[in-house]
């Protein structure tokens, strides 16, 4: 071989057949792909969410209105979230685990119409607690680990026992893994996947969920918990330690901004590994679409190329509800 002659690495990118020919990631998977809800009480109710264009709150009846496209995309997984009256909520947010709540009512509704789905539901207190945190609070203000475990325990039970095929905690407490999976086992859900959201950093990239989940905590912030974006290792470890608690799937959140946490957890586990593509992300390239700076799907489709590229093998993302529209761009970046 001429060692001097001018490598042409462009070769392979000439036409559209030869990219695809060589191509070594495509886009995720319809199959693959996880569709956050936002579950309000309320029959024909459907409340866009003007902070997350194209996504809205919805009535267990629109939503299982929803499911229809949804599955006729090939999409078959959904992560509920329940957005309670205001005067649901107290100190320990107990209305959460309550067997009527919700997201009970629209597991059992989903379930008994759509027994192809793979249903998910969040467990965390924010949305049902006065203050907006994650937990039970010290008396000081802070959240108090200990004391939110069972009540994080108990919220699982409840939406397992109404059928769901897994419960995906979001508090980041530590051990709130292994207290899940033991409240699980000891009522006979040995069955439910545990999906962890085991690194969730600190993010200035959920605010267009907290207002839709009405969820912002009312002082302070969640530092104090979720992972910080300048710990890489101690990132990593919070999905290790999930791993050894007996997560099923563990989960990086947000996706696109962690990259690097994504591949370096794909070398370094053998769970499924899943990436949260948050509302943040979501949102701001909505925004760039509005005002003309870029092509909507085309820039969907690019996003979700990286985090399959990361190595993610389930990607939880507000654009699973257009993903036809997304994947025919796909083709093509
Ligand atoms: C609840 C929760 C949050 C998100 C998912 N579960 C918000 C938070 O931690 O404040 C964010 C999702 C998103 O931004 O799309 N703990």
């Amino acid at each position: 071989m001429n060692s001097t002659a001018p490598k042409r690495p462009s070769r392979l990118r000439r036409t559209a057949a030869l990219r695809q020919l060589t191509a070594d990631t495509v886009l995720p998977p319809a199959g693959n792909m996880v569709w956050p809800v936002f579950l309000v009480d309320g029959s024909s109710r459907r409340e866009p969410i003007v902070s997350m264009p194209g996504q809205a709150r919805l009535g267990i009846d629109e939503l299982c209105r929803d499911v229809e496209p949804l599955l006729s995309q090939g999409v078959r997984s959904l992560l509920l979230f329940g957005v309670p009256n205001a005067r649901l909520k107290d100190e320990i947010g107990s209305a959460a685990a309550a067997r009527d709540s919700l997201v009970c009512k629209a597991v059992r509704a989903l379930r008994d119409r759509f027994p192809g789905l793979a249903i998910f539901t969040d467990v965390c207190l924010c949305a049902y607690t006065s203050h907006g945190h994650c937990g039970a609070l010290e008396p000081d203000g802070a959240v108090d680990n200990d004391r939110t475990l069972p009540l994080l325990a108990d919220i699982a039970v409840a939406h397992a026992d109404s059928g769901a095929d897994g419960v995906a905690p979001s508090a980041m407490m530590d051990g709130q893994v292994s207290a899940i999976r033991a409240a699980l086992d000891g009522h006979g859900l040995s069955n439910t996947v545990i999906m962890s959201y085991s690194t969730k950093f600190a993010s200035a990239f959920y605010g267009p969920f907290r207002d839709a989940a009405s969820s912002a905590p009312a002082h302070g912030d969640r530092s104090s918990h979720q992972a910080s974006p300048s710990a890489l290792r101690q990132a990593i470890r919070e999905s290790t330690l999930d791993a050894e608690e007996g997560a099923d799937i563990l989960m990086v959140k947000p996706a696109l901004l962690y990259l690097d946490v994504i591949a370096r957890l794909r070398e370094q586990v053998e769970l499924p590994l899943a990436a949260y593509n948050v509302s943040g992300e979501y949102s701001m390239i909505h925004a760039m679409a509005e005002r003309g700076w870029g092509d909507l799907d085309r820039m969907a489709a690019e996003s979700l190329l990286a985090i399959r590229r990361a190595g993610a093998d389930i990607v939880i993302s507000y654009w699973a509800n257009r993903y036809a529209a997304i994947a025919k761009e796909g083709e093509t970046v």
